[in-house]
C-alpha cells in the first residue's frame, strides 16, 4: 500500500489514500501530519478501526483530550464522542439535536480550545449529512487593508450559549454551565505552527466584540460572518463510510447538516487534541 494525497477543495481539503490507520508507517505519519497543515481538511479514506484503535490511532495528529459531555460519551472509551442520528436534547425538550449545526469552530467556548477534531464515519446517510468547511487564512487574507488594521486589535467574548447562536443547542446542567465562564479570544489569531494570520470566528458562541457598542458589535461580527462563509472559501465533505475526517479549528469553520433522509443513521465517533490559547 502506498498513501496519496490528492486535493479535494479548491481551497482547502485533501484526501489521504493508501494507509490502515491500525498500522501506520512512520512516514505516513509525518506526511499525514504535512497534508493537514497544507490542506487544513485531511480525509483519511477507507478506515476499519475498533473505538480504541481510532482514538489511539488519533494520537499521530495531537494529544487527545478529554470531552465532557452531559450524556453522549462512548460507553466503552469514554474520552470518545458519540455523533449520531439519534441524539436527543434529553436535559430539555428531548426532541432531535443535530450538533454543530450552524457555522463554528469547535471549543471557542473555553480559554484553551482545542487545536484539531476529528471524526470518523462509522455509518454514514446513504444522502445528506455533508459537513461544510470554510478557509480562515483566506477569509483574512482577503480583507481590506483598512478592515485588517480596524479588526487587529480587536476581542471577542466568547459563551456556551450565546445569544447570537444559530443553532438550538443541548440543555447543560446548572453545575456545568457554571463551569464554562466566557472568555475572550483575539479575532484575529496567529497559527502556532504555521505563523499565518487567520480570522478566530464562532458565529455560535461570540457574543460581543470587547468595547463596542451592542450594534456596532452585532454589524460588525454579522459583517466579518457573512465575508468568511461565502461558497468562495468552501469545501463541502460528502462522507463516505469509513472516513475519518480531521480539521484544524485553527483556520477553519465548519458546519453540520442535519439534511438526510428520516430513518437514515449516520454515527460518527469524534476525538480532539489538546491546543494553545489563541494569540
Ligand atoms: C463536530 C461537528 C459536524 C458534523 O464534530 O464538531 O461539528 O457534520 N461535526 O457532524
Ligand atoms: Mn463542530
Amino acid at each position: 500500500m502506498t498513501l496519496t494525497i490528492s486535493k479535494l477543495g479548491d481551497r482547502l481539503g485533501a484526501v489521504a489514500e493508501g494507509v490502515d490507520m491500525n498500522a501506520l508507517k512512520a512516514g505516513d505519519a509525518e506526511a499525514l501530519r504535512g497534508a493537514l497543515l497544507d490542506n487544513l481538511v485531511l480525509c483519511v479514506r477507507g478506515q476499519k478501526l475498533e473505538p480504541q484503535a481510532y482514538f489511539d490511532a488519533m494520537g499521530v495528529f495531537g494529544k487527545q483530550m478529554p470531552q465532557p459531555s452531559a450524556s453522549s460519551n462512548h460507553p466503552v472509551v469514554k474520552d470518545l464522542l458519540i455523533l449520531s442520528s439519534e441524539d436527543r436534547d434529553v436535559l430539555g425538550d428531548g426532541k432531535r439535536i443535530v450538533v454543530g449545526a450552524a457555522w463554528h469552530t469547535d471549543d471557542s467556548y473555553r480559554a484553551v480550545p482545542c487545536s484539531l477534531t476529528t471524526l470518523y464515519g462509522v455509518e454514514v446517510p446513504p444522502t445528506g449529512g455533508d459537513t461544510q468547511f470554510v478557509n480562515m487564512y483566506a477569509a483574512y487574507d482577503d480583507l481590506p487593508d483598512a478592515t485588517k488594521a480596524r479588526i487587529g486589535p480587536l476581542r471577542v467574548v466568547h459563551k456556551y450559549d450565546s445569544s447570537r447562536k444559530g443553532n438550538k443547542i443541548a440543555k447543560r446542567t446548572a453545575e456545568d454551565m457554571a463551569a464554562m465562564p466566557d472568555v475572550i479570544h483575539p479575532m484575529v489569531r496567529t497559527h502556532p505552527v504555521t505563523g499565518r494570520k487567520a480570522l478566530y470566528l464562532n458565529p455560535n458562541r461570540m457574543e460581543s466584540v470587547v468595547g463596542l457598542a451592542r450594534a456596532e458589535s452585532d454589524a460588525l461580527l454579522d459583517e466579518m460572518t457573512a465575508h468568511a462563509t461565502q461558497l468562495k472559501y468552501q469545501y463541502r465533505h460528502k462522507w463516505r463510510q469509513g472516513d475519518i475526517v480531521v480539521w484544524d479549528n485553527r483556520c477553519t469553520m465548519h458546519k453540520a447538516n442535519g439534511d438526510y433522509p428520516q430513518g437514515a443513521r449516520r454515527y460518527m465517533l469524534r476525538v480532539i487534541t489538546e491546543g494553545t490559547a489563541p494569540a
